[in-house]
Formats: C-alpha cells, structure tokens, sequence
C-alpha cells in the first residue's frame, strides 16, 4: 500500500471541524485589524530563499525542498512566506500603489526537518506582513493580532517573549564580543555549537545541550550592545504592549532562525508542548526589500504553525468535538420511492436546507439509524400509507414529535422544519 510522505499529515474529514474554526478565526481577526490576504504560489525559484532567509540558516543550509525542473531551473517549494510576499510586493510594484500595506496568508509550507510531535515536513502558516512603515506600534500590533487569534480559539497556557536584535551593526560589534566570550569555552561546545561558532554564532543560543546552555546563559547579552535609536524602538514596543495589559517578557536569547530580522523579534510560546513549543515567531525586517531588489522599505510580521496550534488546543481541552450536523434526513419507507426522495433532496438542498438520504438501498430501521448517527435535525419519511394520501411525515428528532404535510409543497414543508 502506498503511505503519505514521512512528515506530511492528512487531514481527515473529522478533522476538519477544527480547522475550520481556526481558519475562520483567523479571517476574521484579519479582517479587524484590516489586513488584505495575499496567495503567492508554492514553489519559486530557489534564490529568493537564499538571499531572504539567508545561506547559513538552517532552512536554507539543510531544510529545503529543491529541485531542478525540466527547463533546469533550480525551484524551491517555499519554506516560508515572507521572502514570497516581498517578492509578489516588488514584483507587482505595490509600493507605489500603496506606501503603507498590510497582508495576510493561510499557506502550506515545506520543510525537510526530523519530523516529530508538532514538526513536519509539510505543515501550514498564518500569518501577517506590514510594509512601508517603521512604527514600533506595528510590531505591538503584530504581536497582539496573532496573540488574539491563539487566545480567542481558546489557548491559555501562552508566553510572549520579545527581544531586539538592533541593526546588522550594532549585531555585529556584539556578535565580535560574544565571539571572544566563546573562545575560551569553545572546547566544552557541543559538536552542532562549534560549527555555528563560525557560520552562525547567534544560533547558540537555540542549542538544546545543557552545557551549551550554561554557557549561553553566563554569555554577554545583546541589548548591551544595541545604540540609542534602536533602544528606544525596543522601548516603545514596550510601551505599546504595557498600554493594551498584554503580559510578555524580555529574553535577550531569542535571536529567530532567520538572517532577515533587525530590531523587533517575538515568539508565542506554548511551554506544555514539548520542545516544539513555539506557536508562532516573527519580527521586524527592516532590510530585506532592498535585499530583495527594492528600495530601502521597512516591514514587520510574524506566521504561526497551525498544527502546532491544534496540538496545543489538544492539550489544553479546547478543541471542539461537536460533529457535523444537518438539517434533514429523508428516509424512504417505500423502496420505489426513489425519484421523489431524489427530488425531494434536490428541491431541500436549492432551499438552503442541508440534506441527506439513502444511496445503499438500507431499511428503514437503518436509514433511521444514520440520520441519528448524522445529527439530523429532522426526518422526512416518503413512503408508506400517508404517501398514498400526497403527504410525507415530518419528525422532530430533538423531541420526537411527528406532523403530516403535503409532499407537493415544499414551501409548507420549509415551515414545518423552522418549528
Ligand atoms: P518561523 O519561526 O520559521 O518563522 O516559523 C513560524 C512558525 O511556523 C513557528 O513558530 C512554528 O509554529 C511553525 N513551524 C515552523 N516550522 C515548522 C515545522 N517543521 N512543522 C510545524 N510547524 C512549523 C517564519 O516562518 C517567518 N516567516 C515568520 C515571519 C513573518 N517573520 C516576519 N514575518
């Protein structure tokens, strides 16, 4: 039999209640904070992911889904959606239309990761992008949109952490200190920790090892670093977060996976899930439409990992485990009563009315069992002596009252099934 990929998931029928929800939740808290959804295509050509995110990285070093297609193109499917909004925003000239614009996405996205609980290799973001404009109050903004859509689907056990990673350099005069720090220790690093000494030294920071992290505790930290202009973005983020009572706090070791943030960083945590914790990330990326052939422009945003926020809800009991239900169930008591269920259904369904019948010729007893097994509200019942008289029996499921209508009337039956 063939099985889906390691690391990708089917979303099953019974599912899709809950995704659903978020899904909805989202689009509408989108839409209150007025961002404009935006669908760029799954893959892109491979280079726009290591100029945005960055060659050391490890999703561009290690995690990424590339190929060469038949006209020799080296084609990425996308591991993220910031470097494909700013592509789609240069591409399409939206800077000139608009000076300021928000978007939003609801996006599958590829990652060759170890799959585990709330990591895959196929997975799905939300999340939001804001161009034109350098207000520390945006970031905040960005910071509460996406807490509101993990707290309004019914999430409590949730952490904000911020930081600020200043500017590339202001970064680097920090990253030469912490280099020096490190020196001495580096022969008690682990193995992972030593290569990102030279390619990626903040990423030490994400090091799961216990002795890597004593080290990295001890370790000078960057807001030590950062320059007046910066520190005082960083402060102002602050004070907008304290101005809406949004509890966070400050960790100077969240440093992101991502080459392309400068100033603001964010995570939302969700400390119960394991070591896949965080729901969602995101930050300030002053720099990367001009890396990106624009002209300097600043931006903020964020995404979150929609599995991982189900995984979360599961382990928080805030999942919704009521099924689907219907309107109507049309149980056809007579076998040669095939058409007029058909029509019937046809007729019900034109009036916005959800219906259901038979397609496996079952008895009565067991059709009345599937519209129970289906939530019905209702059961029409074709067939039988009140058929010969033109009528069809309508019954409440909720409290098992029955009443007779004309077949031939659907606006009457309409009415019987609004008592
Ligand atoms: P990221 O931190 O790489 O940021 O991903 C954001 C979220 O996607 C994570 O917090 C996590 O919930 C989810 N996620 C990431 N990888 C996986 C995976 N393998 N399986 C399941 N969920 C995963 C970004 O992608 C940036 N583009 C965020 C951003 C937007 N920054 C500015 N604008």
């Amino acid at each position: 039999m063939i099985k889906a990929i390691t690391g990708t998931k089917d979303i099953l029928p019974n599912d899709i209640n809950n995704w659903r929800r978020l899904e909805n939740l989202i689009e509408s808290r989108m839409k209150l904070y007025n961002y404009r959804e935006i669908r760029t295509p799954v893959f892109e050509e491979t280079s726009l992911f290591s100029r945005g995110i960055g060659e050391t990285t490890d999703i561009v070093s290690k995690e990424m889904y590339t190929f060469t297609d038949r006209s020799g193109t080296s084609i990425t499917l996308k591991p993220e959606m910031t470097a494909s909004v700013v592509r789609a925003y240069l591409e399409h000239n939206l800077g000139k239309q608009y000076n300021f614009l928000k978007m939003y996405y609801i996006s599958p996205m590829f990652r060759q990761e170890r799959p585990q609980a709330g990591r895959l290799r196929q997975f799905h973001q939300f999340g939001a992008e804001a161009i034109g404009s350098n207000d520390p109050a945006l970031d905040a903004e960005m910071i509460e949109l996406s807490y509101s859509v993990l707290v309004n689907f019914g999430l409590k056990n949730l952490e904000i952490k911020i930081n600020s990673l200043g500017t590339p350099e202001s970064r680097e005069i920090y990253k030469n200190e912490l280099r020096s720090y490190l020196k001495s220790k580096f022969s008690d690093l682990s193995d992972d920790s030593k290569k990102r000494f030279n390619s990626n030294i903040l990423r030490i920071f994400d090091s799961k090892d216990e002795t890597d992290q004593i080290i990295m505790n001890q370790a000078p930290k960057i807001l030590s670093y950062l320059d007046g202009q910066d520190l005082s973005h960083f402060e102002e983020v602050k004070k907008y977060l304290n101005l809406i009572g949004l509890n966070f706090s400050v960790d100077e070791k969240l440093v992101r996976g991502l080459d392309y943030y400068t100033n603001t960083t964010f995570e939302i945590i969700s400390p119960k899930i394991g070591s896949q914790s965080a729901l969602c990330g995101g930050g300030r990326y002053n720099l990367l439409i001009e890396q990106l052939g624009g002209k300097p422009t600043p931006a903020t945003g964020f995404a979150a990992g929609m599995e991982r926020i189900l995984l979360a809800c599961q382990n928080e009991n805030c999942m919704d485990s009521s099924g689907q239900k219907i309107d109507v169930y049309i149980v056809r008591i007579d076998q040669d009563k095939e058409s007029e269920v058909f029509k019937l259904a046809s007729q019900l369904r034109n009036n916005g009315i959800t219906t259901e019948h038979d397609y496996l010729s079952r008895s009565v007893k067991a059709q009345m069992r599937e519209a129970n097994r289906l939530n019905s509200n209702f059961v029409i019942m074709v067939g039988g002596n009140e058929f010969k008289h033109g009528n069809v029996v309508v019954k409440n499921m909720e409290d098992g009252t029955q009443v007779e209508t004309k077949f031939s009337d659907i606006n009457e039956i309409k009415r019987k099934l609004s008592k």
